[in-house]
């Protein structure tokens, strides 16, 4: 079947970072989403974008959702999906750069959860037809930005101008949701602790791609920063990686649980947003993980029609 959007290539070889998106691909993309997801519901095939081509998934850390969507969604364009172990091509046999040479003899695409950007960067580099996608690093989590756009978009109609605030750590969510924010013409806030800030990169960057009025603020005062917003969002307060620092951040990142009176801070039809796992009771409490304007399982079914669009688009047949 044809899908009522066309579907064209996406210019740049890799999606390392919501950045590597133009404009009207990003605009396309949620398009695609949103039609493969009515699609779905409707029990209409995908198209078969991937037929005959192969696609690896590695990861270096622990994945529910992003795992599991990516997995579906190679399987319904059509694609067949290897898991090779990380620790055999990762673990120092060989080469990054020699891996993704290997790689690339058999693969179309790659899709990689690590620590560091720059292996992956180094993937995307060596690897001149393999296409490489980031399922999270260290620095970025691109897929789980446009997931969060795309329920925006659902439970608002727009999102330009819509305010969203983020609660927490300036860490990879974070990052990406506000470069997707940029390009989305949010009105984003982030509330950190000092020292927890997001990274100044990150805001030049925004600053340089913002559209449709898109304005991004840093604050180290949740309340001030909540104040009218239209959706609050958090994550874990220490990220895969920083189990190590789990106690310490708990003390400083107090403040900034979101609870009910955080909440009330916010717009009466303000939903509450999570990119998952939550640790519930930690920075948010089972009454707003659990309340009616929660969005965070919108975000999470998301994940799959956005990777499809993504993988379509990236990697598919026109
Ligand atoms: N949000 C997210 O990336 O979930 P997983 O870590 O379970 O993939």
């Amino acid at each position: 079947m044809t899908p009522t959007t066309p579907v064209s290539r996406l210019a740049a070889k890799d999606f390392v970072s919501v950045l590597d998106l133009a404009p009207a691909e990003f605009d396309h993309l949620l398009a695609l989403a949103a039609e493969l997801k009515v699609r779905r519901a409707r029990g209409e095939s995908s198209p078969q974008a991937l037929a005959g081509r192969h696609v690896a998934i590695l990861f270096e850390k622990p994945s529910l959702r992003t795992r599991i969507t990516f997995v579906i969604a190679v399987r319904e364009l059509g694609g067949e999906v290897i898991e090779p172990p990380p620790d055999v091509v990762f673990g120092g046999r060989e080469t990054v750069e020699d891996v993704a040479h290997n790689l690339e003899r058999w693969l179309s695409g790659v899709i990689i959860r690590t620590y560091a950007q720059e292996r992956l960067a180094r993937v995307a580099a060596a690897a001149t037809r393999m296409h490489v996608v980031n399922a999270l690093t260290d620095e970025e989590h691109p897929c789980q930005a446009l997931a969060d756009i795309m329920t925006l978009g659902e439970r608002f109609g727009s999102t330009r101008g819509l305010k969203l605030t983020y609660v927490g750590d300036g860490n990879n969510v974070a990052a990406s949701l506000a470069h997707a924010g940029a390009l989305a013409g949010l009105q984003m806030t982030i509330a950190s602790p000092k020292g927890y800030e997001l990274p100044a990169t990150v805001v030049a960057d925004c600053a340089r791609v913002a559209r449709h009025g898109a304005t991004l603020t840093l604050s180290n005062d949740p309340v001030a920063a909540v104040t009218g917003a239209d959706a609050v969002y958090t994550d874990v307060w220490a990220s895969m990686g920083q189990e190590a620092e789990a106690d310490a951040r708990a003390r400083i990142f107090e403040p900034f649980q979101v609870n009910r009176d955080l909440m009330a801070a916010a717009s009466p039809r303000a939903v509450f947003m999570h990119c998952l796992p939550a640790h519930r009771g930690i920075e948010v409490t089972d009454q707003v993980m659990d309340s009616p304007n929660a969005a965070v399982f919108d975000q999470a079914e998301n994940r799959l029609h956005a990777q499809k669009a993504l993988l379509a688009l990236l990697m598919g047949k026109g």
